[in-house]
């Protein structure tokens, strides 16, 4: 597909019933985006993942027939972008991969590849005859390796990672921000949400360049809707968020789950915006998005060998290692004869830097309506700190 004069997308879209990163369920498909720029010379921006090796080749050969790749730009070695290097070698003997000095021992590691790589430093220029490459480390967005190619001639920026998101992409790539914008949230909170600082870098070493096209790795080419790309990164970068509320609970017997729906009513009574999430039966990537969405979080979990529900634990330590910040935090939960779950998600909550807006709402055996002027008490208090 036709970018530009100099650029072609040759990416694939996997719409498999499989877990990105073996962890992310995949509701409208991912892409793998690889482009290649073609001039006197022709380079090839990233791969794409090991399943695709046909079609991607396909896809090189129909942009440029029978020509010659002459080089592999690699950007970002997670596997989802690098695993057909091999079979691009293959495929193009003479084809030299152009990297910085980080990548080198990864290619090494993942694929045994240690000749024909041209080590390239930051700044550097590789001229492909009448357009050139220059190149800009991004350290940790989303690996250490990670850097982005910029073609001046199109004022276009082949970003790695960065400005990504989940959906496939048909039936038009430029150009989707409201369509994709979910999810670009949750791939953003998922994948990328714990380098926050390192994204920041980047934004501010990008900044002083101009910007006709984004060329990510996975999600829509941004072309008339960069400033909306970037503010949301920019955004989610600095753990911006609105006013509102993601309730998170797991519940064996239907007490706790009780308990969420009474707060999740008396939050949406007052007025504030408040989401729901299972997190027994929810993949954790719809949470996290929701925790880059919102300033506040309260997880509900009933006491479970006396600690916290494995259920909410496991979401509530996924929060944690994204080192949120400016966000508040309220816990609530059940018991039948000793109760842990509460005092317990304040400590591992507290500890990771969010800020207790409550103590806690704690409650015995079944949840009814005895306990409705403690739900009053504690949305209060949730309120009045948030
Ligand atoms: Fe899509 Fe970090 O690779």
């Amino acid at each position: 597909m036709k970018l530009s004069e100099h650029v072609r997308y040759v990416g694939v879209n996997d719409f498999r019933p499989f877990l990105f990163e073996n962890q992310w369920t995949l509701p409208h498909g991912v892409s793998y985006n690889s482009y290649l720029v073609v001039d006197e010379k022709i380079a090839l921006v990233d791969t794409a993942a090991a399943a695709f090796g046909e079609q991607f080749l396909a896809n090189i050969r129909e942009e440029i027939g029978d020509r010659q790749v002459d080089y592999l730009i690699v950007n970002h070695m997670e596997p989802d972008h690098s695993a057909l290097m091999s079979l691009v070698r293959e495929e193009y003997p003479g084809i030299q991969i152009v990297t910085n000095a980080k990548a080198v021992p990864m290619i090494e590691g993942y694929n045994g590849i240690t000749d024909n790589v041209k080590v390239i430093k930051e700044g550097e220029v590789l001229s492909l005859g009448s357009v050139s490459l220059t190149f800009a480390m991004i350290p940790m967005v989303h690996w250490p390796e990670t850097m982005v190619t910029y073609l001046a001639e199109e004022q276009t920026l082949f970003s790695g990672d960065a400005f990504g998101c989940f959906g496939a992409v048909e039936g038009g790539i430029c150009d989707r921000f409201e369509e994709y914008r979910d999810e670009m949230v949750r791939y953003y909170a998922s994948i990328v949400g714990k380098y926050g600082q390192p994204v920041q870098a980047a934004l501010k070493k990008l900044s002083g360049l101009t910007l006709s096209r984004i060329c990510s790795t996975h999600g829509p080419v941004w072309e008339s809707q960069i400033p909306q790309v970037v503010a949301l990164y920019d955004r989610m970068s600095r753990y911006e968020t609105d006013k509102g509320v993601c309730i998170v609970v797991g519940s064996m017997y239907g007490n706790t789950e009780k308990a969420a729906e009474a707060i999740h009513a008396e939050l949406v009574k007052r007025g504030v915006k408040c989401v729901i999430h299972n997190a027994v039966t929810e993949n954790p990537s719809f949470i996290y998005k929701d925790v880059f969405e919102y300033n506040t979080l309260i997880c509900g979990s009933p006491t479970y060998n006396n600690d916290i529900f494995p259920a909410v634990r496991e979401v509530l330590y996924g929060v944690c290692a994204r080192q949120v910040k400016n966000h508040g935090f309220a816990a609530f939960g059940s018991f039948t004869w000793a109760g842990a779950s509460v005092k317990l998600m304040n400590e591992m909550a507290s500890a990771a830097g969010l800020k207790l807006l409550s103590e806690g709402m704690s409650f015995r055996q079944g949840f009814g309506e005895k306990y409705s002027d403690n739900v009053v008490a504690f949305v209060d208090e949730v309120i009045n700190n948030m």
